[in-house]
């Protein structure tokens, strides 16, 4: 086997995936321990990080609400005790509130969505920065979505979220340029989740349906979390930039191919 240039390979590397405990995170932690690395599951529901870091060769579970700056501290306090080095996160925790139009939706589900989507990923970001520079060859991950670059109808409130995250990548990208941290986005179009669309119409079953009506192959958790391996287990001075997945069937995002 070729050896990866750049990438210190004898010690355990550790990675983070906040949102660890459904969908895309859930098959991002599988798919990073089955990479090698020690995975540190984070996400509010304590039962489920616990059940999956169980299965996984080395994983810890930790319960966190990445909106809550002084819990955020508190979890980077703990990596630092706990962990060797701090080499990956991938920030994932996010999803949509509602898809009314602007001149009816809720301000508290915009709110909601910015404190998640935005001020969550600045929350961890900031938080583990020091300790993933400190690691010698960083690597912050966002999970932002195709609606962090194009927008829809009844989609405002996620789309500005989305947007919010995808200028954090931007932005922090140029601004750790020369330090040794990679900073990679990974925009997702229609991923079919157990979760996503159930709690974007809080709970109503046939609306979340909807969304994937009629599409023979909306992508996977595990075809995300395919696309943020192999982004990160790129030698070290490889920065994917920006990676937008699709399925065939999603030309944009108001434009996908339905079955009747
Ligand atoms: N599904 C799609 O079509 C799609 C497309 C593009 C982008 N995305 C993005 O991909 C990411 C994952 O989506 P998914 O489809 O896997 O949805 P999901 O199954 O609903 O997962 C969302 C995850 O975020 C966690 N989370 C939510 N609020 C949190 C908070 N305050 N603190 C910590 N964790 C929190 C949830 O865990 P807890 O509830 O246990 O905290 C859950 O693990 C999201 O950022 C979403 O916006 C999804």
């Amino acid at each position: 086997m070729t050896a990866v240039p750049d990438v210190p390979a004898a010690r355990t590397r550790t990675a983070v995936v906040t949102g660890a405990s459904s969908g895309i995170g859930a098959a991002t932690a599988r798919r990073l321990a089955a990479d090698g690395y020690r995975v540190v599951l984070a996400a509010r529901r304590k039962d489920r990080i616990e059940a999956l870091a169980a299965e996984l060769p080395d994983a810890e579970a930790y319960q966190l609400d990445v909106t809550d700056r002084a819990a955020v501290d508190a979890f980077a306090a703990h990596l630092g005790e706990r962990h060797e080095s701090v080499d990956v996160l991938v920030n994932n925790a996010g999803g949509a509130l509602g898809a009314d139009p602007v001149a009816t939706g809720d301000p508290a589900d915009w709110r909601t969505m910015y404190e998640v989507n935005v001020l969550g990923v600045l929350n961890v970001t900031q938080a583990l920065l020091p300790a993933l520079t400190a690691s010698g060859d960083g690597t912050v991950v966002v999970v932002s979505s195709t609606a962090g670059h194009g927008t829809y109808e009844g989609g405002g409130g996620y789309v500005a979220a989305k947007h919010g995250a995808h200028v954090i990548a931007e932005t922090l990208r140029l601004e750790l340029c020369g330090e040794p941290v990679r900073v990679i986005e990974i925009a997702p179009g229609m991923v079919r989740t157990d979760e996503f669309a159930t709690t974007r119409f809080r709970g109503d079953a046939a609306k979340a349906a909807k969304v994937y009506e009629g599409v023979a192959e909306p992508l996977t958790a595990d075809d995300v979390a395919d696309t943020v391996g192999w982004a990160v287990t790129r030698p070290a001075h490889v920065n994917i930039d920006l990676l937008v997945v699709r399925p065939r069937a999603q030309a944009a995002n108001h434009k996908v191919h339905r079955t009747a």
